[in-house]
C-alpha cells in the first residue's frame, strides 16, 4: 500500500519524538499526531519551543523543521484516522490499578479504545501498527475488534515496538540498533519498512511473526533491567567487602561476552517501562502456570525495591539514626538525566522514606517543576498533601537547596552536578557534611579532600 498519510494516536514520549523523526525523513508523507489530551496537543503546537510537553535533546529542532509542513498535532482523532492509510497506536499501557491482574498486568483499556475508535470511523483499508509496548498476543484482540466491524474494510496489524530510551530518544531514533516489524501481511510489512528505509539501512530492519515481535520488546526491557539489578546486587556486596563496584563493573564489562554498557550501579532503575514491563512478563508467565519463570523475573523488581530502600536506610543510619528536622538536599528528581520524566523515579521513593522520618527535603532538578514533585508524592498517598508540601520544597538554584543541609543525596546523574563549586557547597553546609552519591558521578578523592563524608553506591 502506498502511504501518503500517517496518523499516530498518542502524543507522548514515544509518539511525539518517533513521528517527528519519521516526518523529518519522509517529507512526502503527512504525519498527524492526535491525542485526547488537549493541553498536551496545545503544548506541542506552542510557538515557543521551550514549552513543548517533552524535553529531549534535539527534539525541538526537528519539531521546528517539520511542524506545519508535514508534521501536525491535533485533537481531531476521527479525521486523522479516516484520512490515513497507516495508523500507529502509541498510547500508554500502564500497570493495572484495579480488578484482575491489579499491580501486575498491563492495562489495555486505552489500546482497546483506540481499536474501537479506528473500527468506528475507518472508511478505507488501513495498516494498524502497535507502537505501544503490549503483552504477547495483544494483536489477536486488536484484530478481533477491527475485523468484527462488518463494514468490509481490510485491516492489517503490525507490531513495531519502540526501543528508544528517554534522554537519548532522538539519537536512538536516528541511529537505531534495529527496527523490529512483526506481522502476517508481507505487503503491510513492506509498506512500513519503506518508511524506515528512508534513513535506516535495510539490514537493520528485522521482520518476524507478530508474537515474536511483541514478546521481544518485553524481553529486551527485562534483560536491560536485569543488568541494572545484577550490578546493584553486587554493589551491596561491595559495600560489605571493600570491593569497588566501579572497578568490578569495568573488570567484567571488558569481557566481550558481557560488554561494558548498562553496568552503572545506582539507587535503582526508574522510568515508566522497566517495572511495568517486567511485572507484565511475570503476570503472563503466571497465567501459563510457569511459576519458576515468573519467580525468576520477579526477583529483578524485588532487588530494585531493595536498592531504593537501602539507599535511604544507609543515609539515615549514617546521620546518627535520625534525620528528623534535618535538611536533606536532593539533587535531581527525574528518573535519569536529560529528561523531564519522573515516572517511577527512585527519587520519589527515597523522598517518601525520608519524609516518614520527618526530614526536611530541599530538591533541585534542572527540568522538573515543583508541582510535578508534589503530585508524584501525593500519588503515593502516604500522607496528606499539606504534609508533603511542608516536608518537601523545591529550590530555584542548586546552592539554595544545598545551603545549610546536613546531607546531600544525588538522585539523578545530571551533568551540571559535576561542575558545582563543591568547596563553596561544603562551607555552606552543616558539619559533618555528608554526601550520598546515588549515581557515582563525583570524584571520591576530591570530595574527601574538601572535607565531605562521601558515600557512593557499592563503595
Ligand atoms: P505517554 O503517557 O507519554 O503518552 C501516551 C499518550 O496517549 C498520552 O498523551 C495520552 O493522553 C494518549 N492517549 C491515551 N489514550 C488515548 C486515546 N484513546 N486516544 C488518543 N490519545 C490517547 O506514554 P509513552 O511514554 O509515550 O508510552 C507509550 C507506549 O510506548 C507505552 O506502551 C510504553 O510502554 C511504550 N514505550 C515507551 C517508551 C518511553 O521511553 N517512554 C519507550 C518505548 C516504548
Ligand atoms: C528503557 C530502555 O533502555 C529502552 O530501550 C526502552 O525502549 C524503554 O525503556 C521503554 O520501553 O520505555 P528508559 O527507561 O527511557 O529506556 O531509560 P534507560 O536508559 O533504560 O534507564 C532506565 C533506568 O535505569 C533509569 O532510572 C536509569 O538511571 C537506570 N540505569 C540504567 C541504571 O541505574 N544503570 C544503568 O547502567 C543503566
Amino acid at each position: 500500500m502506498l502511504i501518503k498519510n500517517i496518523c499516530c494516536i498518542g502524543a507522548g514520549y514515544v509518539g511525539g519524538p518517533t513521528m517527528a523523526v519519521i516526518a523529518k525523513n519522509n517529507p512526502n508523507i503527512n504525519v498527524t499526531i492526535v491525542d485526547i489530551n488537549a493541553e498536551r496537543i496545545a503544548a506541542w503546537n506552542d510557538t515557543n519551543l521551550d514549552n513543548l510537553p517533552i524535553y529531549e535533546p534535539g527534539l525541538a529542532d526537528i519539531v521546528k523543521e517539520t511542524r506545519g509542513k508535514n508534521l501536525f498535532f491535533s485533537t481531531n482523532i476521527d479525521k486523522a484516522i479516516d484520512e490515513s492509510e497507516m495508523i500507529f497506536i502509541s498510547v500508554n499501557t500502564p500497570t493495572k490499578t484495579y480488578g484482575k491482574g491489579k499491580g501486575m498486568a498491563a492495562d489495555l483499556k486505552y489500546i482497546e479504545l483506540c481499536a474501537r475508535n479506528i473500527a468506528d470511523v475507518a472508511t478505507t483499508d488501513k495498516i494498524v501498527v502497535e507502537k505501544s509496548t503490549l503483552p504477547v498476543r495483544t494483536a489477536e484482540a486488536i484484530k478481533s475488534i477491527l475485523h468484527n466491524t462488518g463494514n468490509g474494510i481490510n485491516f492489517s496489524i503490525l507490531s513495531n515496538p519502540e526501543f528508544l530510551a528517554e534522554g537519548t530518544a532522538i539519537s536512538d531514533l536516528l541511529q537505531p540498533d534495529r527496527v523490529l516489524i512483526g506481522g502476517e501481511s508481507t505487503d503491510a510489512i513492506n509498506s512500513l519498512s519503506k518508511i524506515y528505509e528512508a534513513w535506516v539501512p535495510k539490514s537493520q530492519i528485522l521482520t518476524t511473526n507478530l508474537w515474536s515481535s511483541e514478546l521481544s520488546k518485553l524481553t529486551a526491557n527485562a534483560f536491560l533491567a536485569q543488568r541494572v539489578s545484577s550490578i546493584n546486587a553486587i554493589s551491596e556486596l561491595c559495600e560489605h567487602t571493600g570491593a569497588n563496584v566501579n572497578e568490578v563493573a569495568k573488570a567484567i564489562g571488558m569481557d566481550s561476552r558481557i560488554g561494558p554498557k548498562f553496568l552503572n550501579a545506582s539507587i535503582g532503575f526508574g522510568g515508566s517501562c522497566f517495572q511495568k514491563d517486567i511485572l507484565n512478563l511475570v503476570y503472563i508467565a503466571r497465567s501459563y502456570n510457569l511459576t519458576e519463570v515468573a519467580d525468576y523475573w520477579e526477583q529483578v523488581i524485588i532487588m530494585n525495591d531493595h536498592q531504593k530502600r537501602r539507599f535511604s536506610d544507609r543515609l539515615i543510619k549514617t546521620l546518627y539514626n535520625t534525620v528528623s528536622g534535618k535538611k536533606i538536599a536532593m539533587l535531581g528528581w527525574a528518573f535519569k538525566k536529560d529528561t523531564n520524566d519522573t515516572r517511577e523515579s527512585a527519587a520519589i521513593y527515597v523522598a517518601d522514606h525520608l519524609l516518614n522520618e520527618q526530614a526536611n527535603i530541599a530538591v533541585y532538578d534542572p527540568k522538573v517543576p515543583y508541582v510535578k514533585m508534589q503530585s508524584d508524592l501525593n500519588y503515593l498517598n502516604t500522607r496528606t498533601e499539606e504534609d508533603n508540601a511542608q516536608g518537601l520544597k523545591a529550590s530555584k538554584t542548586p546552592y539554595e537547596a544545598l545551603e545549610g543541609a546536613h546531607a546531600i543525596a544525588i538522585m539523578t546523574e545530571w551533568d551540571e552536578f559535576k561542575t558545582y563549586d563543591w568547596k563553596k557547597v561544603y562551607e555552606s553546609m552543616k558539619k559533618p557534611a555528608f554526601v550520598f552519591d546515588g549515581r557515582n558521578i563525583l570524584d571520591e578523592k576530591e570530595m574527601k579532600s574538601i572535607g565531605f563524608d562521601y558515600f557512593a553506591i557499592g563503595r
